[in-house]
């Protein structure tokens, strides 16, 4: 049977950051690429998690440069400080802090600073690009990922949308704090000017973010990657109902045997204004 216990984002990661770390590596590289981190450079990382991209920035930027990670959550932040640990990283110093919170990072004189699917999450997004903007150096660049509308996004809303036939469903709100928050470019560019930033590249990539070879596998990753609440509230049978429906959309989409979900993101990079 699918496993149906909620799990924390550290125990989610545990289980998972290898093969998402694999699937998204293109991304993390093109973000590092856009904001011209190469040696010596010192790089600030917002909501790294488990360390995308800080530990990509951390290589290239070795031996002299720096790169600082934060995030609100120490159990993931633990998984990065393993990985760097285990690579031989010592120029990361990963921090449980909020970035919307002024921070004594201010006036650190940052090369860079990057947000790889962070700033949608936050409850003050601006208050954290403000801090971003003091502690960058003038000639500094943001470089931030973000994922585009909805309906281009199916790791998120197909499972939902199936299950929408079997119970009413919160809809999405594109104002909270959520994948969707920046879907729109309108309000990314007036939240980025409001704390003094303009936007300067906008491109857009499709990420996997999970494939499986079985059936059981993605329903278990889906389920495990906040639907689970909401699926046990359902009878059994109906459960299994919306498991075959999602298996069989994916053997649908399947190309070369395997199961993918993932969607469209925007890589923006931003200066000083
Ligand atoms: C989807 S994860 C992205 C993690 C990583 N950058 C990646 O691409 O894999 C979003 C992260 O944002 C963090 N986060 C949310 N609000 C935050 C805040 N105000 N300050 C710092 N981190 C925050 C969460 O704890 C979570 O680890």
């Amino acid at each position: 049977m699918t496993d149906r216990k909620v799990v924390s984002p550290e125990e989610f990661w545990r289980k998972y950051d290898a093969v998402e770390t694999r699937l998204t590596a293109a991304l993390s590289e093109r973000m590092l690429d856009l904001a011209g981190i190469g040696p010596g450079a010192r790089v600030l990382d917002l909501a790294t998690g488990r360390g995308e991209p800080a530990l990509r920035a951390a290589r290239r930027v070795a031996p002299e440069g720096l790169v600082v990670g934060l995030d609100l959550d120490d159990g993931v932040l633990e998984i990065a400080r393993e990985k760097a640990r285990q690579s031989g990283i010592a120029n990361l110093d990963l921090r449980a802090a909020d970035a919307a919170v002024p921070h004594e990072l201010a006036g650190s004189c940052f090369h860079a600073v990057t947000v790889r699917w962070g700033l949608m999450y936050m409850s003050a997004p601006v208050a954290a690009l403000v801090n971003a903007h003091e502690a960058l150096l003038p000639t500094g660049v943001l470089v931030a990922a973000l994922w585009a509308e909805p309906d281009r996004v199916p790791y998120y809303t197909l499972p939902r949308r199936l299950l929408a036939r079997y119970r009413a469903l919160p809809g999405i709100d594109l104002e909270a704090p959520g994948p969707f928050r920046y879907a729109d470019l309108e309000r990314l560019t007036h939240d980025f000017a409001a704390a003094g930033f303009s936007l300067d590249h906008v491109e857009e990539m499709d990420v996997t973010v999970f494939e499986a070879e079985t059936d059981a596998e993605m329903v278990a990753w889906v389920r495990a990657l906040g639907m689970t609440r909401l699926l046990n509230e359902l009878p059994e049978d109906t459960q299994r109902a919306w498991e075959l429906d999602l298996a069989g959309e994916l053997r649908r989409m399947a190309a070369g045997g395997l199961l993918r979900l993932g969607g469209s993101t925007r890589i923006v990079r931003a200066r000083k204004t």
